[in-house]
């Protein structure tokens, strides 16, 4: 079975990327055809990017990010559950991304995105340069959630249709990327890791 890291994006108290990315994570168990590690960057506790040399070296220092590396090597896939902030992308998102490098290399990433009026939209678009440069392969189908608080009541995230058909079809398309895209992973090529 191939493995989904479901990564919450928002770290802040009071979050409603928690819930929303809770209704993912049920969904996801409730196809079952991926085994998931859920990553709540709250959880993990990442500092701000700490370490000497370049991650492209892999010549990790710390223990959070050796762990963090090899949790990311063992994913096939990444969903993102990822707020807009201020027209761009969560900096926890971010900073959790800058620690590494050969592994984001060729997993097929797909965003789950809410906000305001634009769900979310502008934040992935700002994003779309790092995981391009990451080496990343995008999911074509994307869930953005306008207005999503008020789909939020007592700590829970209810659905309106279309996102549930939609983030089913992210689903299809990010499982049938897995097994084309796996020979390729770990490979990047030395003339373009800088
Ligand atoms: C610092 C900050 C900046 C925000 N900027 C935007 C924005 O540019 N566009 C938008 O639609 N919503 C914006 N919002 C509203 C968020 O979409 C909303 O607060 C959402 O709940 C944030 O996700 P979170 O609760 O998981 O942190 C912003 C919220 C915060 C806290």
């Amino acid at each position: 079975m191939s493995r989904l890291m479901i990564i919450v994006g928002s770290v802040r108290p009071g979050r409603i990327g928690l819930p929303i990315a809770t209704w993912v994570r049920d969904s996801v168990a409730a196809r079952g055809d991926f085994e998931i590690d859920w990553v709540d960057l709250a959880e993990l506790g990442l500092p701000f990017m700490d370490e000497p040399s370049h991650p492209r070296l892999r010549t990790y220092t710390h223990q959070h990010t050796l762990d963090w590396s090899a949790r990311v090597d063992a994913a096939d896939a990444i969903l993102l559950v990822t707020p807009e902030y201020n027209h761009s992308y969560s900096p926890a998102l971010k900073n959790a991304f800058d620690f590494l490098m050969q592994e984001w290399w060729r997993k097929p990433v797909a965003f789950v995105s809410y906000g305001g009026v634009s769900g979310g939209s502008r934040g992935v678009v700002a994003f779309e340069p790092v995981i391009l440069q990451l080496g990343m392969v995008r999911v074509g189908a994307a869930v953005e959630i306008p207005f999503a608080g008020r789909l939020v009541v007592d700590g829970v995230f209810t659905p309106e249709q279309k996102e549930i058909d939609i983030l089913e079809k992210l689903l299809d398309e990010t499982a049938s990327l897995v097994e084309p895209l796996r020979p390729l992973k770990n490979r990047r090529p030395a003339a373009q890791l800088g």
